[in-house]
Parts: structure tokens; sequence; C-alpha cells
């Protein structure tokens, strides 16, 4: 069976080494698997979350869609839009917001985590914390459940917006889908073999540490100037070195086959100098990212490509979502009189589904008998001449189509302009029970 996979990336920075490594690179070579229907988009409602800075989002919806294009990604395989081109997002983000507890949203982490800081500093619990940030998971929840997704590629920090997607999706399908599954509940899929890749002082790399190598951004002479600051011990060259435990190697692995892992390891044992291993580390990267480069800085010189290319994704995924947010506002009771109808109509249906008639030929002509779902007898019809006639009647019938009309002390029960039946005030309500709506 295909596997619908999403995953959103927040355009909030420039992507560096270990964006690509950690998240971008096996995220690429995931789409390309059989089975699998990717979806990749921009989060640059996320983003306006945490930077209020115009230029910089602008920048990075450019770099970070420029970067995936250049890893490999093919456009014309997976589904690759921006969040923001996509108008049913935030209004389906309104409608789990009103289905969504405070109380849920009081308890996630990356809320708590600022309330915590807040009291650390001694100011008020919610200082400098706005509204985008305390319902950041009601919009990520959009983001996946729009596309009925079944995984999300995520790392673990995002595991508890997971849970809070099955939950808000449960909730909306408890409340209007009958507790059926409409809103598909979406799991993390986490992959543990991916590299975390270190930064140049060997913490995690990353934008807050002021530790990271720059993907593409600065070209060759940036990443090897980054790479000759890797933080390494003093041993000098001829000295023998411990390949396990330093960084600059785990930063090679990432890149090398097991092979050359191997032969790196051994030329450090054998007192390679650091000067030189990183000299190693910079044409082993450079040869993968070269290629990649070279596509990165056309796209960056031709922004309008991109837009393209962005266009038509945002086409692509409208193509579900329109319908399906369409059927969302009429499940929610945002109907057009077409939708009412139709609807009151299908609800009848399903309703008539669970009577029964028993036609049978009386010594008058040809009459029937309507159950109810307890098949308890409602009452029997009068005779017909014609059995097609009370074939025809009894089908009209159970799809809904009559009227009652008050007759002396009973009710006649009209189908097609025929009186079908007399019924006392227990029967009409019996009947009604059975075929009305409630
Ligand atoms: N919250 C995710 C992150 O910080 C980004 C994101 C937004 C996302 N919407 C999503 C990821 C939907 C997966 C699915 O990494």
């Amino acid at each position: 069976m295909t596997q619908r996979v999403l995953t959103g990336i927040t355009p909030s920075g420039t992507p560096h080494l270990g964006n690509y490594a950690g998240a971008i690179r096996p995220a690429v070579h995931a789409s390309t698997q059989p089975d699998t229907d990717a979806f990749f988009f921009l989060a640059d409602y996320h983003a306006l979350i945490k930077c209020d800075d115009p230029q910089r989002v602008a920048r990075s919806r450019l770099e970070i869609a420029a970067t995936w294009i250049a890893a490999g990604l093919d456009p014309e395989r997976v589904t690759f839009y921006r969040q923001s081109d996509i108008p049913e997002i935030p209004e389906f983000c309104w409608l789990l917001t009103c289905v969504t507890n405070k109380g849920l949203m009081n308890r996630a982490h990356a809320y708590k985590a600022s309330v915590d800081q807040n009291t650390a500093k001694g100011v008020e619990p919610d200082d400098g914390i706005n509204m985008g940030l305390f319902s950041y998971p009601i919009l990520m929840a959009a983001d996946i459940l729009l596309f009925s997704a079944h995984l999300v590629p995520v790392g673990r920090d995002q595991i508890q917006h997971l849970e809070m997607a099955r939950d808000i999706a449960n909730r909306f399908n408890h409340l209007y889908a009958q507790g059926q599954t409409f809103l598909t509940p979406p799991y993390e899929l986490i992959d543990d073999s991916v590299a975390t890749l270190p930064g140049l002082d060997g913490r995690k790399m990353s934008k807050s540490y002021d530790n990271t190598i720059p993907l593409f951004e600065g070209g060759e002479k940036l990443l090897q100037s980054a790479i000759n600051g890797i933080v390494t011990d003093s041993k000098l060259p001829g000295e023998s070195k411990n390949a396990e435990g330093s960084h600059l190697f785990d930063l090679y692995k990432a890149f090398a086959s097991a092979a050359q892992a191997e032969q790196f390891k051994h030329e450090l044992k054998d007192g390679l100098g650091w000067g030189d291993a990183k000299k190693k580390l910079f044409e082993l990267v450079n040869a993968e990212l070269s290629p990649m480069r070279e596509t990165y800085n056309e796209l960056m010189a031709n922004p309008e490509r991109l837009e393209h290319m962005l266009l038509d994704g945002a086409a692509k995924a409208r193509r579900i979502a329109t319908p399906m947010m369409q059927e969302m506002r009429a499940m929610v009771g945002l109907r057009s009189p077409a939708q009412m109808q139709q609807r009151e109509q299908a609800a009848k249906k399903e309703k008539a589904k669970s009577v029964r008639v028993a036609s049978f030929r009386g010594d008058q002509g040809f009459q029937f008998r309507l159950f109810d779902a307890a098949d308890k007898e409602i009452f029997l019809s009068v005779p017909f001449a014609d059995p097609k006639q009370a074939g025809q009647i009894s089908k009209q019938l159970q799809a809904g189509e009559y009227r009652l009309q008050p007759h002396a002390e009973a009710h006649q029960l009209i189908v097609a302009e025929v009186v079908v039946a007399e019924l006392d005030t227990a029967q009409k309500d019996r009947l009604e029970a059975a075929l009305l709506l409630s």
C-alpha cells in the first residue's frame, strides 16, 4: 500500500551541513522509495512565529527551496510546496482550533519551555510569548491532517506534536464524523540511523551554538574555512591520533563509505596531521556538494524558476486540499443549501437502510408491511392492483420520499400522490423515528 509521508521545514535560517546530513539527504533518499507518496513543504507560516524579520524569512524561503531541489528532490515525483500558498491550511487550522482544548496546548513542551525561561528570569510567565507559539501544534496538525498523511518524518523533539495531532484528529472525528476515521491519525517516523552532526566545537551542530558549517552559501571558500576552524586536540603531525572521540572523524564518517572511514582512521592512527585531515575532510564533503552547489547557485540566481516550481507544487497539493476542505466545511455546518439538501438525502437513505419491507399477495391485491430496525411492524399498506406499483412505492418510501397529511383522527401516508396507509399517532411516530432525521 502506498504510504503518504509528509514533512515540513521551517524556513528561518540558512541550511547548514547538519541540516543536510540529518534531514535533507535522508528525506530526499526516502522520497525516491517505491510506495511512498511524499509531501514536502516550507512551513513559512510557522517561521513567522519565531522570526519577525521579513528579509530573513523571504531569503530563507528561497535558500531552503533551492537547497532541497539542489539536493535532488524531484518536484515531479513529490509534492513540494509552501504552506502559505495553501489557503486551506489556515482555514482548516481554525476549525481545529475550535475543537482543541486549551489545556492540551498548555502542556506543549515548546510553550512550557518558554514559560520556564521567563519564570527563571523573574518576569511574567507569558512574557514575549505570542499566540502563534502557543497554538503552534494546531497549525502543524492542520498541515498534516489536511493531506491525510500516515507518516511524518521528524526529530524526537516533535514527537509530542504528533501525539497532539492524533488527539486533535480523534476529537474532530468524534465530534463531526460519528467517531469514524475521517481524519487520519498520523505517526512520527524517527530515523535513528541518520547522523546528528557535531559542529565546529563538538557540540551538536546548531545555529544557536554558532558552530555550524555552511552548506552552499559562501561556496567552496567558506566551506573550507569553516572546516579549518574545527576544534581538535593539540597533537602534532606524526603523533598517533584516536579517530573515535574526534568529532572531525564523526563529520568524515557522515560523508564517507565504510572503507573510506576505515582508511581515514588508520591514517590518523599513523600520525596524519590535523591540517591534512581537514584538507581530506574538505575534499570528501566538497566532492558530494559541488554538483549540488552549482544547481543551488543557478536557482538562487533565477528565483522565478523556483517560484514556478513551488506554485506548481501548490496547485498539485490543492487538488487534495480544496475538496477536503469543502467536505470539512460542510461537516461542521458551514453548508450551502445544495450541501444541506445533499446531506439530508444521504442521511435519510442511511437511515432507511434499517427498515425492511415484506411484500405479499393478499385477497384484494399486492400489499406490503414495513418493519423498523427492531423488526417491529410499523404498518400494513393498502392493496395495489399492480405489483410493480407496490414495489416502486415501497422503494420511494424507503428513500424517505413521502409526506404525511392529517386526516380525521389519523394521518395519511402519501407516496407519489397515492395514499399508502392510514396511520394512528403511534404508527406515525414510529415511521418518523425509522425514516426521518432525528
Ligand atoms: N515543527 C516542525 C519542526 O520544527 C516543522 C513543521 C511544521 C512540520 N509543520 C510540520 C513538520 C508538519 C512535520 C509536519 O521541525
